[in-house]
């Protein structure tokens, strides 16, 4: 691998934001060599067809979904869990794809989204004063000291959790669970009361009309049955996605197998630093967060160091600028990428840039300013003649309580009945659900673009 990737000893020569300190640090050497003997949780080929998809949401012909838990957990490792959350992705996909008939590129947040970067690096509860929640990859969530000490071993814990995990979304998408004509059964334990639930069983049904109409005139496409499903997490502990870059037979080039694409967050992407220097020579498709004080300068640096080819689908920009700021802030931004040429991925991840604290102490987002910043993100993107690509959201399957707002009009006192994210808060299934129908709406406006060679693009054309 000389020379193709950097050592692990030259990444770690350069500033390294948000690692784990653990209390021994020669302790995580045989795990890594451990980690280096594993089979690859992906295949380099997956990863070039996952990139020829992001390079047709980047020309403006598809529009990418990616989802999952803030910060998965290795007791939520359960078939159950893992359902929940793909059959909702799969319903927000259905929802977009029929409602604004555009392809839909769906990426889950999961199978391997176990790090988290933290603002502070300890907490205090009582008095006492702790290491900080890094993701299971790191410490443990209960407030204890044995808990919150980072522990090497983990990072085992993240490979097996992962790979349990993909194991189960491969069989699911391709073995049965993501056939269309089950369209209806994927929410009927739904507790039919909502508006949103009634708009997707009113779907649901025109769906299956349709399909059995398909199906009548002896269209039997293998597409109507599976889906094709990516996997995707923040690349923060170099360490461990170090350890698992493997040097393609095919192309005699480097990829991260821990998932399909990765990405560097708002607080790792220090031009100079260590997460940037690894991403720049692994060949999968990347992710670069990019939060409201990111001058367009800097995003060009970044872009230029990320996809210095301008390799089609090499480069998601996943923007979380806030509400209140991303109609000011991300035209500068998009207007600089454009101007160079170069051809991204535009994502909307209107989750972070809208979290706030309860007056009861709950980290919470409201579902407003959630579509908020969705809409803002549509209505620059429409002033700039650009491609919304696509939207990335915190979600789960579970009737959570943690975004207030939305069909259920969960209010600040409703958050202690299930909160129970290990991060930050997610939106619950009908909250999801709702989200799609809106950016379906936002969506059909543009319908007239499918039909259009991508230079044609105009603003009022969507
Ligand atoms: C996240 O995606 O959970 C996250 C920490 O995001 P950001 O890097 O944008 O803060
Ligand atoms: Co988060």
């Amino acid at each position: 691998m000389v020379d193709l990737i950097p050592s692990l000893e030259e990444l770690r020569s350069r500033p390294m934001a948000q690692q784990p300190q653990y209390p021994d640090p020669q302790a995580v050497e045989p795990v890594l060599a451990e980690l280096r003997k594993r089979p690859p949780l992906v295949f380099a080929g997956e990863c070039d067809d996952l990139k020829a998809r992001i390079a047709e949401v980047a020309a403006g012909r598809s529009f990418m979904l990616q989802g999952g838990d803030c910060a998965e957990t290795f007791e939520s490792v359960r078939a159950a869990d893992i359902r929940g959350k793909l059959r909702v992705l799969l319903s927000m996909a259905v929802i977009l794809t029929y409602a604004a008939q555009v392809p839909v590129l769906k990426v889950g947040r999961l199978a391997g989204q176990y790090a988290k970067p933290r603002s502070k690096d300890t907490e205090t509860r009582g008095g006492v004063t702790l290491p900080a929640y890094r993701g299971d990859a790191v410490n443990g969530l209960a407030f204890d000291a044995a808990s919150r000490t980072p522990d090497p071993n983990r990072l085992l814990g993240v490979y097996n959790h992962s790979a349990a995990t993909l194991n189960l979304i491969r069989a699911f998408v391709k073995g049965g669970f993501a056939d269309l004509r089950a369209v209806h059964t994927w929410n009927s334990d739904f507790v039919r009361n909502s508006n949103v639930e009634g708009r997707y069983e009113a779907m649901a049904d025109e769906i299956e009309r349709a399909l059995a109409f398909m199906v009548a005139c002896g269209v039997d496409d293998a597409s109507l049955r599976t889906v094709d499903f990516y996997s995707s997490h923040e690349a923060l502990l170099l360490d461990y996605e170090h350890a698992l870059t493997r040097i393609d037979s095919r192309t005699g080039t480097p990829y991260d197998t821990s998932a399909h694409m990765v990405w560097v967050g708002e607080r790792t992407r220090q031009q100079d630093g260590a997460h940037v220097e690894f991403v720049k020579h692994i060949r999968n498709p990347i992710g670069l967060k990019i939060g409201p004080d990111a001058t367009p300068a800097e995003v060009l640096a970044l872009a230029d160091a990320l996809d210095p080819d301008h390799e089609p689908g090499r480069l998601t920009i996943i923007t979380r600028m806030g509400a209140a700021r991303i109609r000011t802030v991300l035209p500068g931004v998009v207007a600089a990428v454009e101007d160079t040429g170069r051809r991204v991925a535009w994502v909307c991840d209107p989750m972070h840039g809208n979290t706030f604290e309860s007056s009861l102490g709950y980290k919470t987002r409201a579902f407003s300013q959630v579509v908020d910043e969705l809409n803002g993100f549509f209505e620059v993107h429409r002033e700039l003649g650009t491609w919304p690509g696509g939207v990335h959201i915190e979600l789960t399957g579970d009737d959570v309580t943690e975004c207030v707002g939305g069909v259920d009009e969960l209010a600040e006192a409703d958050l202690a009945n299930r909160y129970e994210t290990a991060c930050d808060p997610r939106l619950n299934r009908n909250q999801s659900l709702e989200l799609a129908f809106t950016i379906a709406e936002q969506l059909s406006r543009g319908r007239a673009l499918r039909h259009n060679p991508v230079q044609e693009f105009h603003v009022e054309d969507f």
